[in-house]
């Protein structure tokens, strides 16, 4: 009889799974240009929240309950009767916000670093539909506790719908299975936060994992590692991925989750941000909100929306948008990714960009008259004008870059 061994059973194992190839090629083989910075953490943080999420979720399906008779109640009943309910609960909400501060940043860095350029193209359209999944999975989740906000951003948002062009209305209908918001509803929300959307999500992130070990990550200098590589094959600036950048993530895994069990235990709300006020009341279908406005992260897209007249037109601003970014690999024509080689146009035109957003974003949540309507429209008109200037300045040839160093240097 074989003598049982740790490598014997490696070898039992490879012969059957490819288990330590496939180590070697996604870890301890896969080589990272060693001057990556921690804008490169996003990344795997955002691996963190998924789980995060995935786990505080089941846990919350326990015992909360799809019915517009229950929902409200069994949230309560979570949060006060089942034991460490509330914990399960304040996880899932500072994870939803988390998400999307750590996707947000995750998405800068690809600004910062040119990411989405040859060869990195598929990865930032898949890392887009990442993010507009993510919308609709962050809205249908908001909708489940059935409080009065949960209640009317249903209402507003999938009444959106009847813009489209003869079926509107009908489609309005059909999506909510019935004349209003109702429990009918709730019950498809349900079913596609739960297992629809997160089925999307998980299959979305693997094949964005998959294609950027085929690429490789960029680097903060705009280097390309594996345009240099020594005798063996291993890139000469490259570290390998294990254990130089999981110690690196592990301990960047750590500050994150000091900054989020501090925004858990001492301040789950985070004064109305992450869990609004009027969400503590439950859905009434009879009593419209004083105000109605999403969570921060949806706030400079409902700004767009709430600044132009025209609801039709305002939807299709408002989804075009957040579509505009999936043609950005075509839209910079520039020759170089990282900011550390660009032109000063792309600073500064990068720099108005961030400014727009975050305006956008506290416009959202202003009331939908005056100046913030007017505000709406001059920082809409902004955004999009970002990316004709972007094309222009890298088509006509404005941008003065640098060039791109040899070697990386640390
Ligand atoms: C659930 C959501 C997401 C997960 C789990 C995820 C995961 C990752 C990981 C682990 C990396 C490698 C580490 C790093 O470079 O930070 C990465 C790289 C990348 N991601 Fe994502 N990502 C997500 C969403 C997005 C979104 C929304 C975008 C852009 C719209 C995006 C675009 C990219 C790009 C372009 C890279 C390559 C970066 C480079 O090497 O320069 N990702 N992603």
């Amino acid at each position: 009889m074989n003598r049982l061994s740790l490598s014997g059973l490696q070898q039992w194992m490879d012969d059957r799974f490819p288990l330590t190839s496939t180590w070697r090629y996604h870890m301890s083989e896969y080589y990272v240009s060693k001057n990556v910075n921690w804008w490169y953490l996003f990344g795997s943080l955002a691996i963190l929240v998924l789980v995060i999420q995935v786990v505080s979720g089941v846990w919350l399906m326990f015992y909360y309950q799809p019915s517009a008779e229950r929902a409200f109640s069994s949230v309560e009943f979570i949060m006060r009767d089942v034991d460490w309910g509330w914990l399960m609960r304040y996880m899932h909400t500072t994870g939803a916000s988390a998400f999307f501060v750590v996707i947000y940043l995750h998405m800068y860095r690809s600004l910062l670093y040119g990411s989405y350029q040859k060869p990195r193209e598929l990865l930032w359209i898949t890392g887009v539909l990442l993010y507009l999944v993510l919308m609709a999975e962050a809205f249908m989740g908001y909708v489940l506790p059935w409080g009065q906000l949960s209640y009317w951003a249903g209402q507003v948002i999938i009444s959106l719908a009847s813009v489209v062009p003869v079926v509107g209305e009908e489609l309005v209908v059909w999506l909510q299975g019935g004349y209003i918001v109702n429990e009918a509803t709730l019950g498809r929300l349900y079913a596609f936060h739960v297992i629809g959307l997160p089925l999307v999500l998980i299959g979305l992130t693997f094949v964005h994992i998959v294609g950027l070990h085929h690429v490789g990550s960029s680097s903060p200098d705009g280097v390309e590692i594996k345009k240099n590589k020594d005798a063996n094959g291993k890139p000469v600036d490259g570290i390998a991925f294990h254990p130089y950048i999981t110690v690196k993530d592990l301990f960047g895994w750590g500050i994150f989750l000091i900054l989020f069990c501090a925004v858990m235990f001492f301040a789950p709300t985070f004064g109305g941000f992450f869990i609004e006020p009027p969400n503590f009341q439950e859905a009434d279908p009879l009593q419209t909100p004083s105000a109605i406005h999403p969570v921060w992260y949806f706030q400079a897209w409902y700004a767009m929306l709430q600044s132009i007249p025209n609801q039709a037109l305002g939807v299709v601003v408002m989804l075009g948008a957040s579509a505009i970014l999936l043609f950005l690999p075509w839209i910079d024509r520039g020759q170089v990714g990282s900011i550390r080689l660009r032109g000063l146009g792309y600073k500064i035109g990068l720099g108005v960009f961030t400014i727009t957003f975050i305006v956008l974003t506290w416009l959202g949540k202003q009331e939908p008259t005056g100046l913030p309507v007017i505000l709406g429209q001059i920082f809409t008109v902004i955004y999009f004008g970002y990316f004709v200037f972007l094309w222009a300045y890298t088509y006509f040839g404005f941008e003065k870059t640098k060039p791109v160093p040899e070697r990386v240097t640390v």
